[in-house]
C-alpha cells in the first residue's frame, strides 16, 4: 500500500518518492519531441494561466531545470495510456509510447505542483517545489466515465467545457452525453427541427424533491446547436476524451413524442412534462416511421461523434401503450413474439445492428440485455435486479460498464451514498469468474439532474465522490485505500478551489450512522435550488 498523503489523485501503479525537490519557475525550460508538440503548449498555457509564468522552450532534451515530454516507444508495455515520470532535482521527464500517456503524465504534475495556499508558492514570482520521484503508471480499467443528464435541466456549454477539465484531471476518458430525456431534448437534429424548437422548452419544473408538490413557476430551455456540439468533440479530444452520445429509446422519449406524435402508440399530442419520474408515452416499436425517424437521428448523431461507441438508453421502458396498440400487435404477430419484452429487445436489435451496419457498437442501460442480445452490444449495469442478465451476457463473451446505482449516482445525496460507500465500492460484480474480469471495460459514474439545476448544485453532487470513482477506475485495487485518499484530497481540493468548484465538505461527506439513519427520509427531498 502506498502511502504518500500529499500527493496525486488517482495514486499510481508504482511511486518511489526521492529525496529533494524540483523547483519550476520562470527560469526552467520546455522541451518536447515534435509529435507531442500540441501537450508541451498544452502545459505552457495552463501554467501561464494558473501561475502567471511563461516557460521557454528548450530545443534539447534534458537541459538544466527544465521539464520534458518525449514519446518512446520503448514504453509500450505500459500501454499507450501509461507513462513513466521522472522528477530530479535538475528535471522533469514524462514518456509514454501514446500521446494520452504523456497527457495523463501532465495531470500528475498538475497535481504535484503547489497551489495557491502552499507556502512554497507564496514567493512574488512562483518556484514551485516538487518533490523528487519516480512514477510507473497505467490505468486499471479502460473505460473512465462520467455521464451528465442535461435532459432533466440544461447546462451551459461553458459548464461542459468545465466538466472535460475537471474529468481529465482525474484522467477520466469517457464523457457519456445524457443528451436526450422525457423533459427536454438538447440537440440539434437538422431534419427535425421540431425536435429543438419543441421539444427542448417545457413550461415549468418541479422543485423540491420526489414528495413535493413545488414548482418553480418559469419555463425551462435549451439545447446545443450542431457547430457547439463540434467544438465540445473538438475540446474532449484535446483531453483524450471519447464522448459517448445518448439519443434515448425507446422510453423517456416524451420530449421527441411531444414534438412529432406520430412516433408513438397513441399519436396523440403531449406536452413537454414538467414533473419527473417514468411515463408512458414511449417510441412505437409497431410503425416503421418510428425505426425510420430514428435512424435519421442516429445518422446525424454519427457525423457528429466519431466515439466507435453509441449509447441508446433502453432503461425503463414502460409496455403499457404498446399493449394496446394495433401496429405493436401486428409487429408481434409478424415476428412472432409472444411478451412484450420480446418487442423491445426487437427493437433493440433492430437499432443495434443498423448502427453494426454503420461501424458503430451499441451501448444500452442492464434492460437492454437478453438471451438474444448480440454479443458485441455493451450493457450498462446500473440496476442491481439486471445482474442475471449480466452475467448471461458476460459469460457469453459481452462486455459491460459499470455504474451500480446504489454507489455510483452522484445525485444521490451523501445520507444514501457518503464518500466512504462511494470509495470502496468494487466494480467487479459478486461471483464473477476470473477469466471474465477483463470483460469489465470499466466504471462510469452517471448524474441525473432532476435537482441539479445549475453548477453550483452539480459541483456538490459531484465532488469529492467523482474523484472516489476515478481512483477505482484507474488505480490498481491493491494500492487503493480510502484513509489516504482522504488525505490527499486535502491537496485536490485546492486545484478545484482555483477552478471555483463547491465541492461538499468532508463533514457533508460521511454523516454519522444515527444522523444518516434520522435522515434516510432526505432522500426524497432537495433544496428548492
Ligand atoms: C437509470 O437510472 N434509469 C439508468
Ligand atoms: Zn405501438
Amino acid at each position: 500500500m502506498i502511502q504518500y498523503d500529499n500527493l496525486m489523485i488517482p495514486i499510481p501503479a508504482n511511486l518511489n518518492l526521492k529525496d529533494g525537490k524540483f523547483v519550476l519557475s520562470k527560469n526552467s525550460k520546455i522541451h518536447s519531441t515534435k509529435s507531442v508538440a500540441n501537450l508541451k503548449h498544452y502545459f505552457i498555457s495552463y501554467f501561464s494561466e494558473n501561475f502567471g509564468v511563461t516557460l521557454e522552450s528548450s530545443k534539447e532534451y534534458l537541459v538544466e531545470n527544465s521539464i520534458n515530454f518525449k514519446l518512446d516507444d520503448t514504453l509500450v508495455k505500459l500501454g499507450p495510456e501509461g507513462y513513466e515520470l521522472i522528477i530530479t532535482d535538475d528535471h522533469i521527464d514524462v514518456r509514454s509510447s501514446g500521446e494520452a500517456g504523456i497527457f495523463y503524465g501532465i495531470q500528475t504534475i498538475k497535481q504535484l505542483l503547489p497551489q495557491d495556499g502552499d507556502e512554497t508558492a507564496l514567493n512574488q514570482e512562483y518556484n514551485g517545489a516538487i518533490p523528487c520521484l519516480i512514477i510507473e503508471d497505467f490505468p486499471r480499467f479502460n473505460w473512465r466515465g462520467f455521464m451528465f443528464d442535461v435532459g432533466r435541466h440544461f447546462h451551459s456549454l461553458d459548464t461542459i467545457k468545465r466538466v472535460l477539465d475537471l474529468i481529465s484531471l482525474l484522467k477520466m476518458n469517457v464523457f457519456h452525453w445524457h443528451l436526450t430525456e422525457d423533459q427536454g431534448w438538447r440537440i440539434e437534429i437538422k431534419k427535425y427541427p421540431q425536435l429543438t424548437e419543441i421539444g427542448s422548452k417545457r413550461k415549468d419544473s418541479k422543485v423540491g424533491g420526489w414528495t413535493s408538490k413545488k414548482y418553480r413557476g418559469k419555463p425551462h430551455e435549451g439545447f446545443y446547436s450542431q457547430e457547439q456540439v463540434k467544438e465540445i468533440v473538438q475540446y474532449a479530444k484535446e483531453r483524450f476524451i471519447t464522448i459517448v452520445p445518448e439519443i434515448e429509446m425507446p422510453g423517456h422519449s416524451s420530449a421527441a413524442i411531444a414534438s412529432y406524435p406520430e412516433v408513438s402508440c397513441k399519436n396523440k399530442n403531449i406536452d413537454v412534462p414538467i414533473k419527473f419520474g417514468i411515463f408512458s408515452d414511449v417510441f412505437c416499436p409497431g410503425k416503421e416511421i418510428t425505426f425510420e425517424f430514428l435512424i435519421n437521428i442516429l445518422d446525424e448523431i454519427l457525423d457528429l461523434f466519431p466515439s466507435e461507441i453509441i449509447h441508446i438508453g433502453g432503461d425503463e421502458v414502460p409496455k403499457k401503450n404498446w399493449k394496446s396498440c394495433i401496429d405493436c400487435k401486428r409487429r408481434m404477430e409478424e415476428e412472432g413474439l409472444e411478451k412484450h419484452k420480446e418487442l423491445h429487445s426487437y427493437f433493440t436489435e433492430r437499432i443495434s445492428d443498423y448502427l453494426k451496419s454503420r461501424g458503430r457498437r451499441t451501448i444500452g442501460w442492464n434492460e437492454i440485455l437478453d438471451e438474444k442480445t448480440d454479443v458485441g452490444v455493451i450493457g450498462q449495469f446500473w440496476a442491481p435486479t439486471g445482474k442475471k442478465q449480466v452475467l448471461k451476457h458476460i459469460r457469453k463473451g459481452g462486455e459491460i460498464v459499470v455504474s451500480n446505482f446504489f454507489h455510483y449516482y452522484l445525485d444521490y445525496n451523501y445520507f444514501v451514498i457518503p464518500l466512504r460507500k462511494t470509495y470502496n465500492f468494487d466494480p467487479i460484480p459478486k461471483g464473477l469468474k476470473k477469466e471474465h474480469y477483463d470483460q469489465i471495460m470499466g466504471v462510469e459514474a452517471p448524474i441525473w439532474t432532476e435537482w441539479v439545476p445549475n453548477t453550483d448544485r452539480l459541483d456538490w453532487q459531484v465532488f469529492p465522490r467523482l474523484a472516489a470513482v476515478a481512483e477505482t477506475a484507474w488505480t490498481l485495487e491493491q494500492n487503493k485505500n480510502y484513509r489516504s485518499f482522504v488525505n490527499r484530497l486535502g491537496k485536490f481540493n485546492q486545484i478545484l478551489d482555483s477552478m471555483d468548484v463547491k465541492y461538499a465538505s468532508l463533514d457533508e461527506v460521511n454523516p454519522k450512522s444515527v444522523k444518516r439513519f434520522i435522515n434516510l427520509r432526505r432522500a426524497l427531498k432537495w433544496p428548492e435550488v
